[in-house]
């Protein structure tokens, strides 16, 4: 059982958060940052707070639009941003696209979570994801192996469920990565795609892999078109608690998160999306996934577009 864990942004994944913590019964007490006026972290808070005799669940449920909630927090989830949704014309941003109203939002959020809860495992899901989490760590001062993005789980699992829907096997039979940035150029991992320990290929073929993988890395936004009111969220809510999960029951669980890379994969001071081993001390371990060279290239580009979008990030104090 966990202590504490501090969300920030009370919009619709944080909401989840609040909601599905309270749930698992997961921990002890839960903070929600959100400072939209009113009151409005109070209001979802003490909604959920309500309905805990209903889940059954003894736990505290805070809201504040001050970050000092946040004390204690063994864990904390930043989810403020701007998410993306529809534009009257149909068309819809892409994650890069939010990076300069989001990053002002991020130094807010950076100066709470090290003021109040320095030594917190962070787990970022803002986007544009990698950005963001690179941001928070750069303002916030925090341990590589305590910062990390949420992006890997949700996009593996997409694709785990397209691989599902395909092959008419159930999600639990299937294993998939899902590595690189958290975007577009996003690369699911064929090779290390399995249905019951077996090649993919020997249940779904080729060309319908093909359309999966490119399905996968545009599977946010295929929720933004259809949502027409933003993006996806209880997917990504319960994305970043299987990582709270990982690390608190010290699982030594193999995830792919957006991590801090300092060398691995050829890549230097940024974070990008590798199979990580998490534990009791957060990202204990780096995996080194065997890619082929179609694979290597396409991580390479995506590696780019994650190295391009930082680029930015560095411009601006
Ligand atoms: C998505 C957003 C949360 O992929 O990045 O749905």
């Amino acid at each position: 059982m966990i202590n504490k864990i501090g969300i920030v942004g009370g919009g619709n994944i944080g909401g989840v958060c609040v909601s599905e913590i309270v749930n698992r019964g997961l921990a002890r007490e839960v903070a929600l940052v959100d400072v939209k006026d009113p009151e409005f972290a109070a209001g979802k808070c003490l909604d959920i707070a309500e309905a805990t005799p209903v889940y059954g669940r003894d736990i505290r449920v805070i809201g504040s639009k001050s970050y000092d909630i946040l004390e204690g927090c063994d864990f904390v989830i930043n989810t403020a941003g701007v998410p993306r949704a529809m534009r009257p014309d149909g068309t819809f941003p892409s994650r890069e696209e939010l990076l300069a109203i989001n990053l002002k939002i991020t130094d807010f959020v950076a100066a709470g979570i090290k003021k109040y809860a320095p030594n917190a495992f962070v787990i970022s899901i803002a986007n544009p994801l990698d950005a963001i989490v690179y941001r928070l760590f750069k303002k916030g001062g925090f341990k590589p192996n305590k910062i990390m993005g949420m992006a890997g789980v949700l996009d593996s699992a997409r694709y785990k469920y397209f691989v599902s829907q395909e092959a008419g096997i159930s999600v639990e039979n299937i294993e998939a990565v899902v590595l690189g940035g958290h975007g577009d150029t996003m690369v699911p991992v064929r090779s290390a795609t399995r249905i019951y320990g077996m090649p993919v290929e020997e249940f779904v073929t080729k060309a319908k892999l093909a359309k999966i993988e490119k399905r996968t890395r545009g599977a946010g936004g295929e929720v933004v078109k259809l949502l027409g009111s933003g993006s996806a969220f209880v997917s990504p809510a319960v994305s970043a608690l299987e990582m709270i999960e990982a690390i608190a029951f010290d699982k030594k669980k193999i995830v792919p998160v957006a991590a801090y890379l300092q060398g691995e994969y050829g890549v230097k001071n940024l974070f990008v999306g590798v199979p990580v081993v998490l534990g009791k001390n957060g990202i204990e371990k780096i995996i080194k996934v065997k890619l082929n060279a179609d694979e290597k290239k396409a991580l390479k580009v995506s590696i780019n577009a994650v190295k391009k979008t930082c680029a930015e990030v560095d411009k601006t104090k």
